[in-house]
């Protein structure tokens, strides 16, 4: 099918972490097959990380780290426009843009902008109030037609639906209105350490990060929680046993293997073999990923091709999408500089 045809899926990540394995088996392994149905942006959100403080040296190097984790991960630079945000100006003009058309009350109520004022008292800059009108920029500027995000982003899909719908009806069509994306496959991993709360890199020891090396995850998976009673039997009881539920998940993700024959398999073997080999197999799936991803980030000239062919597609969809908003808004057209 010609991209013209296909629908367009548009996602972003922070590079303020570094990718774990719920943001592998949770969303990218999932977004790799999207490609052949859709027109697949996917966004390095630098703008979106400068809200909070970071250190600059870091800051580039998780960029650099993430895109290669992408291809490593399977996202095809071919198939995929995959790009980082600052490179394509048009997400900081048209994010100026619908700063105008979206309201302070609705700022106000973002459950995200709420969470990270408490988190960071210290510094609640203009960014972080308006880091969903930016949002809705990336989302918008491409005319995207679904977003597949994570139950916490939800909200501010609907925001940006809602901004798009405000102006299509002030000045007439200009943006396709989006709809959140829940992909029918994708696990929701949880902490290795704490099974009840996603898995996050807020708590390091229990989050495996793409980049681990063999013996961390060995590690982690041995102190992995299972459950408080004394059962010792691999058996899917997500609300018993959420511990046990996870690896499990994990288990069947990165295996292909249901949960009856998962608990076929370790039937009488209890959590100190299963334990461990959750962990050989998540190695297994991993080091691939980690290699490759090593190989591309020291090939600094294919790096470099792939996000500066990535601006390049991006900002020749990006470009049209502003210059009918700067139409209809009653902008004198930019002459040749
Ligand atoms: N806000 C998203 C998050 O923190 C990241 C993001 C920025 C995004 N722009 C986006 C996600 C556009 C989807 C679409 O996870």
């Amino acid at each position: 099918m010609d991209n013209k045809e296909k629908q367009v899926i548009f996602s972003g990540i922070q590079p303020s972490g570094s990718l774990h394995l719920g943001n592998y088996l949770g969303a990218i392994k999932n977004w790799v097959s999207l490609a052949d149905e859709y027109n697949c942006y996917y966004c390095i959100v630098d703008m979106h990380s400068i809200t909070v403080r970071q250190e600059p040296a870091e800051l580039r190097k998780r960029a650099l780290m993430q895109l290669a984790q992408y291809v490593a991960c399977g996202l095809d630079p071919k198939e995929n426009t995959l790009f980082i945000q600052s490179h394509v100006h048009e997400h900081a003009e048209l994010g100026w843009v619908l700063n105008c058309y979206t309201m302070f009350g609705e700022l106000s109520r973002m459950t995200q902008f709420k969470d990270k004022s408490a988190k960071h008292a210290e510094n609640i800059n203009g960014g972080l109030f308006t880091y969903p009108t930016l949002m809705a920029a990336d989302i918008l500027l491409y005319q995207t037609d679904k977003v597949p995000v994570g139950e916490d982003q939800k909200q501010h899909v609907e925001l940006s639906r809602d901004i798009a719908i405000r102006f299509n009806n002030l000045y007439g069509e200009t943006f396709k209105v989006p709809d959140p994306f829940i992909p029918k496959v994708g696990a929701r991993i949880m902490g290795l350490s704490d099974p009840k709360s996603k898995m996050s890199k807020s708590d390091p020891q229990g989050c495996v990060f793409l980049m681990d090396s063999p013996d961390e995850i060995s590690r982690k998976f041995k102190r992995a929680v299972t459950d408080s009673d004394s059962e010792n039997c691999v058996r899917f009881a997500p609300d018993e046993k959420p511990g046990v539920a996870n690896l499990m998940n994990i288990y069947s993700s990165v295996t292909g293997k249901s949960f009856e024959e998962i608990e076929k398999e370790f039937a009488g073997k209890g959590y100190g073999v299963f334990k461990p080999a959750v962990g050989e197999a998540v190695i297994e799936t991993l080091r691939p990923i980690r290699e490759e991803a090593e190989r591309i980030l020291s090939d600094k000239a294919y790096l470099q091709s792939i996000y500066t062919e990535g601006a390049q597609k991006a900002s020749n969809t990006a470009r049209k999408t502003l210059r009918k908003v700067y139409k209809k808004l009653g902008f004198v057209e930019k002459p040749q500089l």
